[in-house]
Parts: structure tokens; sequence; C-alpha cells
């Protein structure tokens, strides 16, 4: 290996290692992934064994584990019932204003019943899409599970987005039923989210009814005749502890998530209940290294993929113990989540960059004041980690004693896919090497492997089994925004820049598309500009990314002004709270520009490279496409 910083995982992590060699698995799973997955999927159970591990005849709408039948919940719950798993603790969760609730696998099981006796009470049925909108209390991983088991599908939105980007989605779905709460705490204060799911509902034909969980307690408005409070609904008799769970087929679908693109809306991923499993449980085991004695903290939105996968499936699948806290990491200070760590005894913490940029500002005194030494592994996800936030958390959080695992995936992905495990030696802001199954290639525009260290289109060259199925509905655009770039080889096209290095470790460099990553949440420059060009005052709008220390990337805009509009400070904030109105503050323009024309080509597209390279002071490369 090359001289740069190596960390090198030390005997008492090799040895606790669930994989404990690399080289020969991967080679075996390349060269026989069918059998490959086969094997992982045994560590599951089935109501009826699959055919066909794989079914490519309709590629790139690839088909894991055909014929088979199961349900998640049949593994993420049930058959724990029918072990001590039973009587473990499945989840624990903790408010922002200090309530703490412990769940055994047998009380999930009761409320996940529960809360699915009320579902189909209310008329849902197998295949249809219920939208999730709530803040980071149980009853969210409730509500998910609940669909599940009762062989509907969840579409959860993430509550920071706008009542506008919400109804877009519950549109989008057709969602008959919509489960919120009527607020969540977050820094001390109150989330109104009743309030955005009543606008998101104004003008929505197809939203039928509306269970609000009550968690904050304070004013909302109910609509009779479409909104029931959950705690009504849950002491009435149809609200039985028993439900039993829907036998599905491994292809059918499981969820739903909305994601942004490089064009257009956001589109929704659909995952399936088999391949997906077998995806999550698989990479749960080996990459995070998650054990049933593992209490595990993904510190994350369950609303994001990352949730959906590692605080809730992953964790469940495995019978281990998984951590939920709704809150922000510096309430009421910064040492927040290392006394919660010191609390539960957190063995595996999982996060993004951002957050660990954001703590690491405060200094390592808040750190310190707080025994965490039941850290044994600790890992990100997100966006690429700069090395210097990357020895932070080695050295302060892990005390140079746990792996740092810098997993790089998708909403696409379902799970992990180039992911160091932690037996490997790991270099600062590499996400090192492809997962077993996952043939990665690095290539230049012609599809040809560029050399050791140069830049290039990262690819993914075969199928594996936590692969989204399709985009909600819509057949091509699964097709041309992940394969048509790289059509004639079948390869899988994320929309990432990558190198590797001579000892065969990928480095991401960030999105080669017009999906701009801030704090880690993914925003489509599209939407963006979108967002701004419905302001009567806009003509026209360019979105790009420039980095920022906390956040990664930060938005910068650039606006040209309708005829009849001025400059003015006062204007530049209605812009700027224009766009966090329609999708969400996280979305808040850093900077707007306001410039009478704006780089294009001639067929019109924006140059959005023209613009970041001017912002940057860097060369602005071939521009002879450019129209002036
Ligand atoms: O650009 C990559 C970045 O996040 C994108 C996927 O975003 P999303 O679908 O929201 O899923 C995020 C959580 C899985 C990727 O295309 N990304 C994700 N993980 C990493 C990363 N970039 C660098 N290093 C990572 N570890």
């Amino acid at each position: 290996m090359s001289a740069e910083s190596i960390y090198y995982p030390s005997q008492e992590v090799l040895d606790y290692a669930t994989v404990k060699e690399y080289e020969n698995t991967y080679k075996f799973s390349i060269e026989n992934p069918e059998e490959f997955w086969a094997e992982q999927a045994k560590q599951l159970e089935w109501y009826e064994p699959y055919e066909k591990v794989l079914d490519s005849s309709d590629a790139p709408f690839y088909r894991w584990f055909v014929g088979g039948k199961t349900n998640i919940i049949h593994n993420a719950i049930d058959r724990h019932l029918k072990t001590s798993t039973r009587n473990k603790i499945a989840f624990v969760w903790e408010g922002e204003n200090g309530d703490v609730k412990v769940y055994s696998y047998h009380a999930l099981n009761r409320e996940v019943s529960i809360f699915a006796n009320i579902l189909k009470s209310m008329g849902v049925k197998r295949g249809d899409v219920v939208t999730i909108y709530m803040p980071q209390i149980p009853e969210q991983i409730f509500a998910m599970l609940a669909t599940a088991k009762i062989g509907a599908i969840h579409s959860v939105v993430y509550a920071g987005f706008s009542h506008e980007a919400l109804g877009e989605r519950i549109k989008a779905a057709k969602s008959k039923v919509v489960i919120t709460a009527d607020g969540g705490f977050r820094k001390g204060k109150i989330v109104n989210l009743k309030s955005v799911v009543n606008t998101a509902l104004e003008d929505n034909p197809y939203t039928q009814v509306v269970i609000t969980v009550k968690r904050t307690g304070h004013e909302v408005e109910m609509i009779s005749g479409r909104d029931y409070w959950f705690h009504d609904l849950k002491s009435l008799p149809i609200a039985s502890i028993k439900c039993p769970t829907e036998v599905m087929s491994a292809t059918d679908p499981l969820f739903l998530l909305y994601t942004s693109g490089s064009t257009g809306k956001p589109k929704g991923l659909v995952h399936t209940h088999g391949g997906y499993s077998v995806y999550t449980s698989t990479t749960a085991r080996m990459v995070l290294d998650i054990k049933p004695e593992d209490r595990f903290w993904t510190a994350a939105d369950p609303g994001w993929i990352t949730g959906h996968s590692y605080i809730v499936y992953g964790t469940l699948l495995i019978g281990a113990t998984t951590f939920l806290y709704e809150g922000a990491p510096n309430h009421p200070y910064p040492n927040r989540w290392w006394q919660m760590i010191e609390k539960f005894g957190i063995t595996i913490l999982y996060t993004s960059p951002t957050a660990i940029r954001g703590l690491m500002r405060f200094g390592e005194s808040w750190v310190k004041r707080h025994d965490i030494s039941s850290l044994r592994l600790l890992g990100t996800v997100g966006e690429p980690i700069n090395p210097e936030a990357w020895k932070w958390y080695y050295e302060v959080v892990g005390n140079k004693k746990c792996p740092i695992i810098d997993t790089w995936w998708q909403t696409e992905t379902g799970g992990h896919m180039i992911t160091p495990l932690p037996i490997f030696p790991l270099k600062p802001g590499s996400a090192t090497k492809p997962f077993f199954g996952i043939k990665v290639g690095v290539v230049d525009d012609e599809g040809n492997e560029v050399h050791p260290n140069e830049q290039g289109n990262l690819v993914i060259k075969s199928p594996w089994p936590g692969m989204a199925c399709c985009v909600h509905e819509d057949r091509q655009r699964w097709i041309d925004t992940y394969w048509k770039r790289f059509e004639k080889f079948g390869w899988y096209h994320p929309g990432d820049a990558a190198k590797i290095d001579e000892d065969g470790y990928v480095w991401i460099i960030g999105r080669s598309d017009d999906v701009i990553k801030v704090s880690g949440y993914r925003l489509g420059t599209a939407e963006i500009e979108s967002a701004l060009v419905s302001h009567p005052g806009v003509a026209e709008a360019a979105a790009i990314a420039l980095p920022h220390d906390l956040k990664g990337n930060a938005i910068h805009t650039y606006v040209i002004l309708k005829k009849d509009f001025t400059i003015t400070p006062d204007l530049e904030n209605e812009l700027k709270d224009h766009v966090a109105n329609a999708m969400g503050p996280i979305a808040r323009p850093e900077s707007i520009t306001f410039v009478d024309i704006l780089p294009k080509t001639r067929s019109g597209k924006i140059m959005r490279r023209v613009l970041k390279a001017r912002a940057l002071n860097l060369d602005v490369g071939d521009i002879s496409t450019l129209e002036e």
C-alpha cells in the first residue's frame, strides 16, 4: 500500500468482526452471484421458497427471489417472537424533551399489530400507498412496520419538507390515508406538522383519512369526517393486538421513497419485500457488523433511506436493538449525543459527515465529559467525509479503537455498495472497496476504464438484491435516469464521479450530475430553479453547489428578474424564503446573484459548470457550445 496515512484495525476488532476475510469471498460473490445471494437468503425465513434467485429477462427491471413468498415483517418481528429474542429490547427511543420509551420485540409486535388493525379499519388494502409525515417518534416506526405488515406500501416523507413538496408526493402516490402527528420537538420548539398536512391536502382528490398522533399537545385543526386522533382509534375494539402478517411475493413493493434527480419532479423509487430484506440484513450484519447483542444507533431521520434500511429494517431483521432520538444534536447542549450514548450503552453509531462536522465545531470537551467507551464501531454515510472530520471521529469519538465505516450508497441501491468491512485497513476519505456481489468501475464517457487515480464516472456493472425495482408508475424514467448512459454495457449509472487508487480503493468525489448534496440531503437543481421561477418576479434561474465547511455544499443561485422588478435586499430574502417554502428549509439558497444573462448552450441548456467555474475562479474549460 502507498505511504499515505493508513489506519489498521486492532487485533480485537479483527477477532470480533463477523466477516474475517474479503478477497476470496469477493471473488466468489462476483463469479457466482446467485449462489452467494442464495446463501445470504438462507439467513431469513420464507413462507415459500423462491424458484429463481435472479430473473434478468426484463432488464433493467431485475426481479430477485422470484416465486418466493415472504413479508419483511415476518423476519423483522414475527420470527423473533418464537425465540428468546421476544423478550429483548427491539427499540429504545428518547424524545428531545427527555421522554424515554423502551419496547421489547413482544411489545413492538403489539404496537405494530394495533396500528395495522387501525389501518385496515380505515380501508387500507394490500398494494395501497400510505403516506407517513411524522416527527421521529416511535409511532413513525410503528406506522411503517404496520403498513408493511398488511401488504400496503409506505411512502415516508421527511418532516422537514414543505406542504408543497408533501402535497406533490401524496398526489403522485395517490395516497388514501396519511399518517401524521400534531407536531414534533426540535431545538425546544414545536414543529407544527398537522397544519402542513392540512395545507398539503387542500387540493387533493385522493386522501380520505388522516390519522394524527398526539405528540406535543398543542391546538391543531381537525377536519371532521377526514381526521382521526390515533389515541381515539387505539381505544376502539378494532384496534386488537392480534393481526396476521400478509403473505407477499418477494417481488411485491414494500415502500416508495421519493428522491431528487437531475431533471423534473422527484421520483418514487420502489423497493420490494424479498431483495430488500436479504440486502439490508446482509449489509447490516457484515458491514455495520451488527450482532444481536448490539445497541445500534443510526443518527438519521427514518424518513430517508438510511433510516429505512438501518434504523428500521436492517437492525430489526438481525434481532438487535435500535435506537431513535427525536431532536437536535445540540439541544439543550452540544453533549446531547454523547450523553445518550453513555446512558444507553450504544455500541455502534452511524451518521453523516455533516453531523460530525457540526459536533466537531463545539470542540472535544463536550465529548470528553462522557464515558462513551461502549462504542466499538463508527459509520458514516451521505456525502464524502473530509479527512479532518474522519480523524476527529476516529480519535475523539472512537478513541482510536473503532473502525470508521464510510459507506457509499443511494436511495436507489437500498443498502451499502462501496464500503470498508471492519477488518479493512482504512484511508480517511475513501469508501474503500465494493461490497460482496457488487461489481464497480470508474469509466470515461465512452465506457473505458480510466487509469488509477484518474477521475471518471462511477458505474455498477451487475445487479444486486437491494436495488430498487423501478420508479413508481414510470417505467421509462427508471431506464432513462440510470441505465441509458451506458446502455450498451447494461451498467447502472449512479451519477457520482469517483477515482480508484493503485490499491483498488475507491474515492467518491461527488455528484457529476445536477444533484446537490446539502448537509447530506439530496436536492435537484431543477427543483430549486423551478421553485425560483414560480415567483412572479423571476424570469429565469440557475442553481449550483459550492463547497461549504459545515454542509459539504451550499446552494448558490443566479436569477434574471422580470422587467418590472428591481433588485432589493428585501426581494433577495423573499426569493430565498420562497424556495424554502416550496421545498423545505434545507433548500434555502445561501446566495442569490442577480444577472442579466445566464450561460447556455445553443440548445438552451443552462451551463451550470460555467457558473461554478466562474464562482470558484477556475478555468471554465471547453465553452465551444456556449450560445454567447
Ligand atoms: O453522491 C452520493 C452521496 O449521496 C448520494 C445518494 O444520496 P441519497 O440517495 O440521499 O442516499 C444517501 C444515503 C445512502 C450518492 O449518489 N453519498 C452517499 N454516501 C456517500 C456519498 N458520497 C460519498 N461518500 C459516501 N459515503
